[in-house]
């Protein structure tokens, strides 16, 4: 495939700029799809941090609202990224520029009671994202509650309710197929423009009200926001139902940039206007205000650099980088 563009004019340039790259030998490096820019460090671990992501100064897109700058903690193991500035603090375990998600850690809250539903301990989780370019992902995340009988719910800065479900218990010997459809464990759908997760459970009280919401409670119960994958994937009503100890978990962040509220605001001032590729176009973002920029039908890249480093642009490149075979032939 990588052969039949060759013939092309773009084709010739790349393979000009290639043999200055890669002079001596056919060892040409595979290029990251998206990169950092040029001089900065462009992973923490296993996890690339493309532009406008970064970190140090100069490394990242600055626009005066906290949250593209991250910090990597070396000395863990493996090494820790997280949000630098704006006091956020938040553990990343991924970032995709295609996608516009990130994806954070942090824990369940926690309520836990004796045999004769005293209290005995938890802790309670506030996340909040501030004025940062990121929100709760809608579509990835939801409201979870899981232990029995627990309604767990979260409010909005204003002390509000925003989303939350209720969690009963069966006898196990009566137990019901499917993972977290509302016995011992429960999911709610969550709103857009979201920044801030501050979660409560309401405790039924022993021997109070109907039964069937007293029967087989748990020693401990949570509340969580939380991506879906995890449901699917980590979560088992078998493996979560009898637990007592504190546990994190993944929540998708929607990213854009949000100085300004969509693209035609965006591209009023082109100094501060963040699709820097000529092969690139300006996407309104779906959660929130802001925007962010794709890579033109046919290109890939990172469309927030400019002329910063040739193999990260948007480009056809990939095309050509088959296999070190296609670019020995190429050379
Ligand atoms: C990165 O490393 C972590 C821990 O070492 C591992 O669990 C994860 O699968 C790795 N991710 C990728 C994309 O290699
Ligand atoms: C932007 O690119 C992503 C990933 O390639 C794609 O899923 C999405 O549809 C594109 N959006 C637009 C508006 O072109
Ligand atoms: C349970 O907790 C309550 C309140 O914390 C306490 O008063 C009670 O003595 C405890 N009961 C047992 C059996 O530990
Ligand atoms: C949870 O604990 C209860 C009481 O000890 C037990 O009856 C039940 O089988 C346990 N459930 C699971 C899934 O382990
Ligand atoms: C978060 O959970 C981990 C276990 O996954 C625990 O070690 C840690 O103490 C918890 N942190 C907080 C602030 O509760
Ligand atoms: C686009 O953003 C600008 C500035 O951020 C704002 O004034 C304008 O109302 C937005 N337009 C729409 C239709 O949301
Ligand atoms: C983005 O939103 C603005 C305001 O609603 C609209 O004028 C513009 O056409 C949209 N641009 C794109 C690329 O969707
Ligand atoms: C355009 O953006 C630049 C860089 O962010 C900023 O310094 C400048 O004030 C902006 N100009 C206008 C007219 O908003
Ligand atoms: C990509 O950019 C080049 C240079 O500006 C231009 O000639 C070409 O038409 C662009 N392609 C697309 C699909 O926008």
């Amino acid at each position: 495939m990588a052969t039949t563009y060759l013939f092309r004019a773009p084709a010739i340039a790349l393979v000009v700029l290639l043999s200055r790259l890669a002079p001596a030998s056919a060892q040409v490096p595979q290029p990251a799809p998206e990169g950092a820019r040029p001089g900065c460090r462009d992973r923490c671990g296993n996890i690339s941090i493309p532009y406008p992501f970064g970190i140090g100064a100069g490394c990242y897109r600055d626009d005066g609202l906290a949250g593209f700058e991250l910090r990597c903690d070396d000395t863990r193991s493996p090494p820790l990224l997280s949000i630098y500035g704006g006091g956020y603090n938040h553990q990343l375990t991924s970032l995709s520029l295609a996608a516009g998600e990130a994806t954070a850690y942090h824990n369940a809250s926690r309520q836990c009671f004796n045999d004769t539903g005293g209290f005995v301990n938890g802790n309670s989780v506030y996340t909040s994202l501030g004025t940062s370019p990121y929100l709760f992902s809608p579509a990835k995340n939801r409201l979870v509650a899981l232990g029995c009988p627990n309604l767990g719910y979260f409010v909005d800065g204003a002390g509000y309710y925003v989303s939350g479900c209720m969690s009963v218990c069966r006898p196990s010997q009566y137990t019901i197929p499917g993972e977290c459809t509302g016995v011992g464990c429960c999911q709610s759908e969550i709103p857009t423009g979201l920044n801030l997760f501050e979660p409560h459970q309401y405790n039924f009280p022993m021997g109070q009200g109907d039964e069937i919401f007293s029967a087989d409670r748990t020693a401990c119960h949570y509340v969580l926001l939380v991506g879906t994958e995890w449901i699917g994937l980590s979560y088992s009503n078998r493996a979560y139902a009898n637990r007592t100890s504190d546990f994190a978990v993944p929540v998708v962040l929607d990213w854009a940039v949000r100085n300004v509220g969509n693209c035609s605001a965006a591209k009023r001032n082109m100094t501060d206007y963040a699709c820097r590729s000529v092969n690139s176009t300006c996407v309104n973002s779906t959660n929130g205000a802001g925007y962010r920029c794709n890579c033109s039908e046919g290109y890939e890249g990172n469309p927030y650099l400019k002329l910063a480093r040739l193999i990260f642009l948007c480009s056809r490149f990939s095309y050509f980088f088959g296999s070190n075979d296609d670019i020995a032939t190429a050379l």
